[in-house]
Parts: structure tokens; C-alpha cells; sequence
């Protein structure tokens, strides 16, 4: 009975926070990836869909919430420049606390590609002005972070992903609302904990 109300409430949410269907073409293994525990895995398969459905050059892209570097060198394979921004301290919601930013640094060495900025998003949003190809979104779970964070991302880039649409609710309905105050389309793979994309 629990899990068939459950259930039923999935159903509504997703019904008032629709997103669109994102449907992947093509599934591709990126060239290179490090051995690290993420919830992330399994997304690396579709960036390359994503790019080429959404139309997204491949020069700049920044990632909000790096953590040990797994999407960040995902990303490394598609773009020239991958700026990663993260407090490298972990938050309420990832499993690691404490500060780990010399220990990513050090496994992601040799990607040239790659830097890594060890601030609060909110420092890096009051005085970044560039515009950049594609952006993500991955940091603390929580509506209000997601929402002031995604909406600066979107409106510097050209398309902008974001994780945890499935697992947790306000991630979805930020997702929902940045599309919606943007007049831009967001769309949810609903695997791998979900990835909303806003475009
Ligand atoms: C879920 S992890 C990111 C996982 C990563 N994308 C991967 O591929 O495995 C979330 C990260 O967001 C960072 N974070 C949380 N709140 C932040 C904030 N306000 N500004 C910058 N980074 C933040 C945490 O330190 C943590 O490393």
C-alpha cells in the first residue's frame, strides 16, 4: 500500500513538473575516463548524443560540482577548455566530506584541458561575463542552490545539463522552473539518477 502511494505521488510530481523525454540516437564510449566511484557513471555514454542532437560546439564548457573529477573528464574528451568549479569540501548530500581538491587535482594531471577553480559557485557567478558552449550543473541537491546557480548557467551557455533529476525532486522542479523563466526547453533522461537538459 506504502509503495503503491508512492508511487501514485511519482506520478503526479512528474505530471506537474513535466519535462520532455530525451531520447538518445547514439550511445558512445568516451576515449578516456578515470576509475572513480560516481553516481555519474553510465551518463558518459550519451554526451556525445547530446552535443550533436543540441548542436553545441565543442570550445568552452564549465561544470559546477566536480567533486573527484569523473564528469570533468568526460567532458575533456568533447571540449578544448573545461573549467571545473567546485568548494572541493563536499555537502550535505555526497558522501565525502572534507577537503579533497589536492587529491582531484592530482588525479586529473594530465589533462591539459582541464582547470580546476576551488570556489564557492556563488563567488564565481558574481564576476564571470563569459559565455560558454555547454555547461553542468551538479552541486548540493537543494532547490535554491540549483535554481541560482542553473539560471546563471543557462543564460551563459548554450545548453546546460543537470544531475540528480530523478533522486531528488528539486533538482526536477528547479529544472522545470529555469525553462520556464528562461522560455528555453528542458528535457530528462530518466537513467542513471536523471539528467535534465535545458536547451
Ligand atoms: C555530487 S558531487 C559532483 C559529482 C561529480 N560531478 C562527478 O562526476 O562525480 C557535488 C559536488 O558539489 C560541490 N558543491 C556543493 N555545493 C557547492 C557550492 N555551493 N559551490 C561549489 N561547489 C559545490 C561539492 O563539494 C561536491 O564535490
Amino acid at each position: 500500500m506504502k509503495s503503491l502511494i508512492r508511487k501514485l505521488k511519482k506520478k503526479f510530481f512528474e505530471k506537474e513538473v513535466y519535462l520532455k523525454v530525451y531520447e538518445p540516437r547514439k550511445k558512445t564510449v568516451p576515449e578516456k575516463t578515470i576509475p572513480v566511484t560516481t553516481a555519474w557513471k553510465g551518463l558518459e555514454l550519451i554526451i556525445e548524443d547530446i552535443l550533436d542532437q543540441f548542436d553545441v560546439n565543442r570550445g568552452s564548457c564549465i561544470e559546477f560540482g566536480v567533486e573527484f573529477g569523473f564528469s570533468s573528464v568526460v567532458f575533456s574528451n568533447y571540449f578544448e577548455k573545461v573549467t571545473g568549479i567546485d568548494t572541493f569540501i563536499g555537502d550535505e548530500h555526497t558522501v565525502h566530506k572534507g577537503d579533497h581538491y589536492d587529491k582531484t587535482k592530482q588525479s586529473l594531471i594530465g589533462f591539459e584541458n582541464i582547470e580546476l577553480v576551488q570556489s564557492d559557485y556563488k563567488d564565481w557567478i558574481k564576476k564571470d561575463t563569459n559565455q560558454y558552449d555547454f555547461a553542468h550543473v551538479d552541486i548540493v541537491h537543494n532547490y535554491k542552490e540549483t535554481y541560482e546557480c542553473g539560471l546563471w548557467a543557462v543564460q551563459h551557455s548554450k545548453c546546460c545539463i543537470f544531475h540528480d533529476t530523478e533522486s531528488f525532486p528539486e533538482v526536477r522542479r528547479a529544472v522545470f522552473d529555469i525553462a520556464k523563466n528562461t522560455g528555453k526547453t528542458a528535457y530528462n533522461y530518466p537513467y542513471h539518477y536523471g539528467l535534465g537538459i535545458i536547451a
